[in-house]
């Protein structure tokens, strides 16, 4: 049956992309949509959305509306999209006192303000618009406070008396919390709060999502088991541990129509598996775009990523400069994030040039080159809820080097020559020799081509589509709505 749905998020490919969120509720509310769900999105106005690619037309019930949170007014005004190339309906949260900024995060005070407001903002829509939504879902602390103010500023309105909440939680190492002393700006009193939280001076809006949330999902199973201990809980393993029995753990799918060598836009080249040549001539041209020698035989490892303590750059300092040295290899790394990760990888690009190059800043086009140019690509996450960028990678026969974590685990299983079967090299251990180890069996296996061929094409063979995906989250709000 279709159901009715709220989904808010703080970013949405293709419109506001930092990272994997983007990625996930972009295709999560397309497929919703394309499986028949009423799916309305809400999600901030960012001075940083390219409008002229957008018919955004305003809602005319939704002009210059007041949010009042503590002694402020916040005046809003929604613009309503379709989601390009889905459909979808998206409603743009206009407020430029909150999001004409200079980027899509900010470390600003009210930084928290930014998406309480949008949250409230989400529920005060579906009000106006007479939309009674039978799930309202919710992604990470920024919109964490969604199940809390359904049960307290919104519980008078019967138009939520169905309405059940989700909670999916894509990073746990971000949990938003600020000073108790600005309760005001959520639009609640303290009393309404965690005392835990508010006795130590703080708001943690993803343990209160955590608490009040009627569901919680995360984005694979094994981090649905991991972030339940202390190693991998940040602190909330506990209240995690106590919601045991509505925590999900559901796989990201990715989304093949923007992700598939095959027809890739950003790509001057197209190839399959049975097609190889067009993956080798996008090297070249990778290689040449890049500055690097023009080696077509030298394995070439890619990363795409944030530079954050999260993605396991710490165990490369030493290991990276050591094989380089040893062994025949070229690296290709986009990113930007941390000044110590960024500032390591400028100095690699100096100390081995025409091997090493490092592309500083965020680019979609060149992510979607080194997906399909490298022929290995590196993860080596210290966690990892999902990941996106190894899935990507079996895709276009670009083998991952991961670790046994989240959803890489998940994910990539380790080749084994004996069988034939594996699509990956898989380490388990967060420490320099695991990860040595994994360069260079990757690059062993690389040096023959037959046993090569078979991992690239075990992983071109993958399919971890959303058509998939979608229909376990259907099966949870189904759950959720007492539908099944
Ligand atoms: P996370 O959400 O933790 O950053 P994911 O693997 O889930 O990790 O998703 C990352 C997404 O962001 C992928 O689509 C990846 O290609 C993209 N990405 C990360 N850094 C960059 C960058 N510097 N330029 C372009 N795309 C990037
Ligand atoms: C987060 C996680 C990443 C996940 C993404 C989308 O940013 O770090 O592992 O794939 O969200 O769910």
């Amino acid at each position: 049956m279709p159901l009715r749905i709220c989904f808010i998020a703080s970013e949405v490919a293709p419109l506001a992309k930092t990272g994997g969120l983007a990625d996930v509720a972009g295709a999560l509310a397309k497929y919703l949509h394309l499986a028949g769900h009423d799916i309305r999105v809400f999600m901030p106005l960012y001075a940083q959305i390219d409008r002229s690619s957008l018919e955004v037309w305003p809602v005319e019930f939704l002009q210059d509306v007041s949010l009042r949170l503590g002694t402020q007014v916040y005046r809003f005004s929604v613009h309503t999209a379709r989601l390009p190339g889905a459909a979808t309906m998206i409603y743009l949260i206009d407020c430029p006192a909150l999001y004409a900024r200079a980027s899509i995060y900010t470390n600003d005070p009210d930084e928290h303000v930014r998406f309480i407001a949008l949250t409230h903002a989400a529920l005060m829509c579906c009000q106006r618009m007479g939309f009674a939504p039978q799930v309202v879902h919710c992604n990470d602390w920024h919109t964490g406070l969604a199940p809390l103010l359904l049960g307290t500023v919104f519980s008078w309105d019967r138009l939520f008396l169905q309405a059940k909440s989700l909670l999916t939680i894509h990073n746990l190492g971000y949990q938003g919390q600020f000073s108790a002393a600005q309760v005001a700006d959520t639009g609640l009193g303290l009393q309404d709060f965690d005392y835990a939280e508010t006795s130590q001076g703080r708001i943690n809006p993803l343990k209160e999502g955590i608490l009040h949330a009627d569901h919680l999902s995360t984005v694979s199973p094994t981090y649905a088991r991991e972030i339940q201990t202390s190693q991998y809980g940040w602190g909330l393993e506990d209240v995690l541990r106590q919601r045991t029995a509505d925590l999900s753990g559901i796989l990201n799918g990715v989304d093949y129509e923007e992700w598939d060598p095959r027809h890739d836009r950003h790509l001057p080249v197209h190839f399959d598996a049975r097609q190889l040549q067009g993956k080798a001539e996008l090297k070249r041209l990778l290689m040449q775009r890049a500055g690097l020698e023009p080696v077509a035989t030298r394995p070439l490892i890619g990363m795409v990523s944030r530079m954050t303590l999260q993605k396991g750059f710490d165990l490369l300092f030493d290991t990276l400069p050591a094989v380089l040295a040893a062994r025949d290899v070229a690296l290709t790394v986009l990113g930007n994030g941390d000044a110590r990760y960024e500032g390591f990888f400028t100095e690699l690009q100096h100390r081995f040039p025409g091997r090493v190059v490092f592309h500083r800043g965020y680019s979609e086009e060149l992510s979607h080159w080194i997906e399909g140019g490298a022929d290995l690509f590196l993860m080596p996450s210290l966690y990892e809820p999902c990941g996106l960028n190894q899935m990507y990678s079996l895709r276009y026969g670009t083998v991952p080097i991961v670790r046994h974590t989240g959803g890489l685990a998940d994910s990539v299983s380790h080749f084994d020559p004996a069988t034939g079967k594996g699509t990956g090299i898989v380490f388990n251990d967060f420490d320099a020799g695991g990860v040595r180890w994994a360069l260079d069996t990757a690059l062993d296996w690389y040096a023959q081509p037959t046993l090569w061929r078979r991992i690239v094409h075990n992983g071109m063979a993958q399919d971890f589509s959303w058509r998939r995906q979608v229909a376990e989250y259907e099966t949870l709000y189904q759950r959720m709505t007492g539908q099944s």
